[in-house]
């Protein structure tokens, strides 16, 4: 998810871009840069906050009536100055700004590679870029119908701004996947990835549309297809505030990025589970291979949610993979003497890559010959630089404290990780292997399906909303989602919640049952249910309320429940990503009943990089 910024006008480019990007920071970055068209073209770039970049531009010639600014959040290639946008062509005649995904870059590099191209970044963004130049070279013809060309051949998501050094005040824009908004100025346009760079100068703004490309100059906007034709921009008035964009429309980060999930899921599953060819292609994955298969034990290190992830991944890798997985706190961890062999494998799940415990009890475990697999969403973060291997979660910036969409994408990616290594060790049939991978790629649906039912999750916040105690009971796949919904609500509403495995209710805490603690079953039907249903007469018998996420359709169970939440019908496996989507919104809807700051909850902060 990185920021975009354009400007072609009279005005000053550079003190509008450098604005813009300040306001796109929330979108993640790890590095950014301008390009203005200033008696040519100059590119300016580094590693770091856009504030950093301000302090490298003091002193420069900065007068430019067009430019394009980015701030980046890596998918490709290292956060540094070298992989920061913009791009350069080789010719230097050429600057893009990319945010998005070209899925085949790596075939495309290697055509290019052969013609003789080098490379300066380890981005798809360069290849892309050299492949337009080089399009424009052989066919003889104009950037925009390069552009065409070239778009046509990539596989993937782009939001692309081009500038030309030959034709200093125009930008060419193009798009699919990623959002893309044109400001419509009086003899001046304005770009961004949303319209927050752009809504002090302008309200009048088109939404460009998938597969669409825009030639824009400051007096003139001509937006085609990649068929070349013609379309009429659709000018649409703003009325929302800056604020609310920054929040795509909703009220809290939190709530947006629970809304999130369907996409961030996809896109955690997009370039590496094909359901066409029953593939799972994990380049971390594969070069680690045979440590991975040969694996006498997983161990797997994390804190708090991404804590949670793990424990749902030890039932998944030891049922399908056959490997003895232990997970640890990685806080506990790092201060035993654990014993590690060579043989082991340490699974490293972490949201930013920068917890403290985690790095420290992964750099303990290398230490004694283990193989570091990291999971992580911040690319080039510690924990994924100080991991031999691992899998990215690509679930972009999370800014509300409480995990959400990082954890449905932990899961997402550690179920890929377990069916690739047992296909690999032949320990699934391909019968099953083949089903689970259908079951995976129908998730991100399902989820939406499940966000459906906020409205009646935020009326059970309102019934609720006052109990002083909570429990959170779920078996097998469904206990660690009990554990994450227990500190979904503590983190959110400050109520005291317990997770506990359903059967564990009988060895003591059942004492706590009365009428007025609220327990909530992760209650989806898998090999667990009959005896989940049985926990849940126990608790009727003695007074207590039951607040159960079941499957939708399950009347029979819902019939003995105070209040239900339905999610659809999943292998239980994967159920895991279906049912922590209600528990994430009783959260919410609780946190908000109450009056607090969901995205900044008290004595919280979101990457604890202190020990
Ligand atoms: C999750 O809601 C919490 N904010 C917290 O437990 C978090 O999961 C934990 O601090 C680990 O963070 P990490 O995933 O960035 O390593």
């Amino acid at each position: 998810m990185c920021g975009i910024v354009g400007y072609t006008g009279p005005r000053e480019a550079y003190p509008i871009i450098i604005k813009g990007l300040k306001r796109l920071e929330y979108r993640g970055y790890d590095s950014t840069g301008v390009a203005l068209q200033n008696s040519g073209l100059k590119v300016y770039k580094k590693k770091g906050r856009v504030a950093e970049l301000e302090d490298m531009m003091i002193g420069k010639d900065i007068h430019a009536h067009t430019g394009i600014g980015h701030t980046r959040w890596a998918t490709h290639g290292e956060p540094s100055d070298r992989n920061a946008h913009p791009h350069s062509s080789a010719s230097g005649k050429l600057a893009m700004i990319h945010n998005g995904i070209i899925e085949n870059y790596a075939q495309i590099k290697k055509e290019l590679s052969n013609k003789g191209y080098t490379f300066s970044s380890d981005t798809d963004t360069e290849v892309l870029l050299n492949f337009i130049e080089e399009i424009q070279k052989n066919n003889q013809c104009n950037l925009e119908e390069a552009v065409r060309i070239a778009l046509k051949r990539v596989t993937g998501a782009y939001v692309i701004l081009l500038i030309d050094e030959t034709h200093p005040d125009t930008i060419i824009a193009a798009r699919k996947g990623s959002p893309l908004v044109i400001g419509i100025g009086k003899g001046e346009h304005f770009l961004g990835s949303d319209a927050t760079p752009m809504l002090e100068y302008t309200k009048e703004v088109v939404y460009v549309n998938d597969y669409e490309l825009a030639i824009i100059k400051p007096d003139e906007l001509i937006l085609k297809n990649l068929g070349n034709e013609k379309i009429t921009p659709y000018v649409q008035k703003l009325d929302m505030e800056l604020a609310a964009i920054e929040k795509g429309g909703y009220e809290h980060f939190m709530l947006k990025e629970i809304n999130e999930q369907p996409e961030t899921i996809y896109d955690c599953l997009r370039g590496r589970l094909d359901i066409t060819t029953g593939t799972i292609t994990m380049a971390g994955v594969e070069k680690e291979m045979e440590r991975l298969i040969h694996a006498n034990r997983i161990v797997i290190v994390a804190c708090g949610t991404s804590w949670h992830a793990g424990l749902v991944a030890e039932y998944i890798f030891e049922e399908l993979c056959r490997i003895p997985v232990e997970v640890e706190y990685a806080s506990e961890f790092r201060y035993r003497n654990p014993v590690i062999f060579p043989g082991d494998v340490i699974i490293a799940v972490s949201q930013s890559g920068e917890t403290a415990d985690t790095l420290v009890a992964i750099e303990k475990a290398k230490d004694q010959g283990a193989l570091i697999f990291g999971v992580v969403n911040v690319v080039g973060s510690s924990i994924a630089r100080a991991s031999q291997a691992g899998a990215y979660t690509h679930a972009g910036p999370e800014i509300g404290v409480a995990s959400t969409k990082a954890f449905t994408a932990q899961l997402a990616v550690l179920t890929m990780v377990a069916l690739k290594l047992a296909k690999q060790k032949n320990t699934i049939s391909e019968e099953r292997y083949l089903h689970l991978v259908n079951e995976l790629h129908a998730i991100p649906e399902k989820v939406a399906i499940v966000l459906e039912s906020a409205p009646l999750i935020k009326a059970l916040a309102e019934k609720y909303k006052d109990a002083e105690d909570f429990l959170y009971l779920g078996r097998g796949y469904n206990f660690p989602v009990a554990l994450e919904g227990a500190l979904k609500l503590k983190e959110i509403s400050y109520i005291h919640a317990e997770g506990y495995p359903a059967a564990e209710m009988k060895h003591g805490p059942i004492a706590l049952v009365d009428e007025n603690l609220p327990v909530v079953f992760v209650a989806t039907r898998d090999s667990f249910h009959e005896k989940v249903v049985s926990n849940m007469q126990e608790i009727k018998a003695r007074k207590g309320k039951v607040i159960a996420v079941i499957n939708e359709g399950d009347t029979d169970t819902a019939a003995i429940c105070d209040d239900v939440m339905t999610v659809p019908e999943a292998n239980e496996i994967v159920a895991p990503m279906l049912s922590t989507i209600p528990l994430q919104l009783l959260a919410y809807y609780i946190g908000l009943a109450k009056g607090y700051d969901v995205d900044k909850p008290r004595n919280l902060a979101k990457s604890v990089t202190v020990e």
